[in-house]
């Protein structure tokens, strides 16, 4: 049920077929995909060509973080490149039901992302539609930021709105996670945790092994309840 999505906006660039390869092998259920178009968010980073060229890399997840405006522009380039889910962000669509309505239309995962400042009661009707939503622990834009401390209470807010009609969705967190707050992330309600730095800087297998003691121990906790 807890699953560890690297972000490879982190990993070696100048090697990424090998790296997909490595948190592949070490076990980690998702390839968490960073796509910024300059505008929605400051920084450029990778975009179809990129994702189709490590999309025979590894049979994993493909978890595409869409932070583009109008992402409904894209949708269908992404699916073709390989994408398995696609998360749009609430503040960046005009049509977000639309949006969100298309890219479950073709047959893949939806999700919806809030930034740090949107309040959760913003995607409240367009629960119907996604697979799972993703929580910002950081302003969205550059990887390696430390993750804002309301983000705990924002989670619990979340998981406690979807858990009255929608308790299969999926929380997902992004931005600042590591080995160390991961287990209060946990309890506060996420169950996909998106980690970049404390992925790729250092030893992949050790920082993947001990996300996944995290996850144990969670379990056994969750099944001792
Ligand atoms: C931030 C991206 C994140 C980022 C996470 O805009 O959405 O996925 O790469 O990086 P870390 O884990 O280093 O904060
Ligand atoms: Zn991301």
């Amino acid at each position: 049920m807890f699953k560890l999505a690297p972000s490879i906006l982190a990993a070696d660039f100048s090697n990424l077929g090998e790296q997909i390869r490595r948190i592949d092998k070490a076990g980690a259920e998702y390839v968490h995909i960073d796509v910024m178009d300059g505008m929605f968010v400051p920084s450029i980073s990778v975009g179809v060509p990129v994702i189709k060229a490590i999309r025979e890399k590894s049979k994993r997840f493909f978890d595409v973080h869409l932070m583009i405006e109008e992402p409904i522009r894209y949708i269908d380039d992404f699916i073709e490149a390989g994408a398995d889910g696609i998360t749009v962000h609430a503040e960046a669509c005009k049509h977000l039901n639309r949006t969100l309505q298309y890219i479950k239309s073709k047959g893949i995962k939806a999700s919806v992302a809030i930034n740090p400042a949107t309040h959760p009661s913003a995607i409240e009707y367009v629960l119907d539609d996604v697979d799972m939503v993703l929580v910002m622990t950081v302003n969205p834009g550059f990887g390696g930021q430390t993750l804002i401390p309301n983000s705990y209470q924002k989670i619990e807010d979340l998981k406690s709105m979807i858990k009255r009609n929608h308790p299969d969705i999926d929380i997902q967190v992004d931005g600042g996670i590591n080995a160390t707050n991961a287990a209060g992330i946990i309890k506060a309600g996420a169950n996909i945790l998106v980690a970049g730095t404390s992925v790729f800087r250092g030893n992949i297998d050790e920082n993947v092994a001990l996300f996944k003691e995290v996850f144990a121990n969670a379990t056994g906790e969750s099944k001792g309840r």
